[in-house]
């Protein structure tokens, strides 16, 4: 008899088509009623496949009474109900390590086009405005100052890159982080004050909503640029957009968002931010290695009680 899955969501159809080899899947998703069918089948439920984006609500673990695992692609938890796991000895798993160098990518990715305003140019020249005039001249990256902020797995990625820029690099932290060569600043207005850049790397949830503030936006100043690749709540986005309108901070390079896919009609009229749409782990090679991990993940719990990258 094969372990009974409920997917909630779907990742890749290559994903859920080895989901559904190995297991008896429900693809919620796919049902006509979602509410009937948990209330009429939900009890057999054993594991629920799911994602960081899509999540497992207070509602959902609810309505599954045997629920013993989740499984999640991705290594935020803000959207799982994780004390009422925690609370019912459910196990949850996400996938750490195999998105880290891709979202530092990405974070640095950002990070240059902000500075040297790539997206920027390249509008500018299919706009055929280079024919007419010159492009103004941007801010260097290299030998900079950069703080980050969550010097986790993807925080340390991130610095790694900063290396090969000869950039100066602090950061802050629930605590100092040992055996790192980086400087520690207890509070993030004062990162923010001495950073040129500052790169969000922290959990999303509520312990950092709103961390970054106009105070900490005004601590950046007029020639700082923010970078954000962990979620959108962390940053006051309101704040954000007047900084950036008024000049209070030099630019913003930004994968996620308070309201996604909503994205504030201001920042789409600016050429000092760049926005992508939430990729930071979207690349083929590590959406599959998430995707083997999330799979991996399910196999063991069934086969061994315990999944192999527990998020608690
Ligand atoms: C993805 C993420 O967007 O890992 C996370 O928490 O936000 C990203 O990797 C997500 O996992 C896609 O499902």
């Amino acid at each position: 008899m094969k372990n009974r899955i409920l997917q909630a969501g779907s990742l890749s159809p290559s994903f859920d088509a080895a989901l559904a080899e190995a297991f008896e899947v429900c693809a919620l998703w796919k049902q006509d009623d979602p509410a009937g069918w948990l209330a009429q089948h939900g009890h057999a439920v054993e594991g629920v496949a799911t994602s960081a984006q899509i999540g497992a609500s207070t509602g959902l673990v609810g309505a599954l009474p045997s629920l013993k695992v989740i499984s999640s692609r991705g290594i935020g938890f803000d959207k799982i109900d994780i004390d009422l796991a925690r609370r019912r000895g459910i196990q949850v798993s996400g996938t750490p390590g195999v998105l880290t160098d891709c979202v530092a990518d990405l974070a640095f990715g950002l990070l240059i086009d902000a500075a040297r305003r790539i997206s920027a140019s390249d509008r500018f020249v299919r706009a055929g405005k280079w024919k007419t005039g010159k492009y103004p001249l941007t801010a260097n990256v290299g030998g900079k100052r950069l703080g980050i902020a969550g010097l986790g797995e993807i925080g340390r990625a991130v610095a790694k890159r900063a290396a090969g820029f000869a950039m100066e690099v602090r950061y802050t932290n629930r605590k100092p982080v040992d055996g790192v060569p980086y400087g520690f600043e207890p509070l993030l207005e004062d990162l923010a004050r001495w950073a040129d850049f500052l790169v969000m790397a922290v959990p999303g949830g509520a312990s950092t909503h709103h961390l970054v503030s106009s105070a900490v936006l005004d601590a950046l100043g007029p020639g700082g640029f923010l970078v954000n690749i962990s979620r959108g709540t962390v940053v006051d986005q309101e704040a954000l957009v007047r900084a950036l309108v008024d000049g209070a901070i030099a630019g913003a390079g930004l994968d996620v968002f308070a309201d996604e896919p909503n994205v504030p009609e201001a920042l789409l009229r600016l050429d000092n931010v760049v926005l992508t749409p939430h990729v930071g782990s979207g690349t083929v090679e590590t959406r599959k290695a998430m995707e083997d991990l999330v799979l991996a993940n399910l196999e063991a719990f069934f086969r061994t009680g315990k999944v192999l990258t527990p998020a608690f």
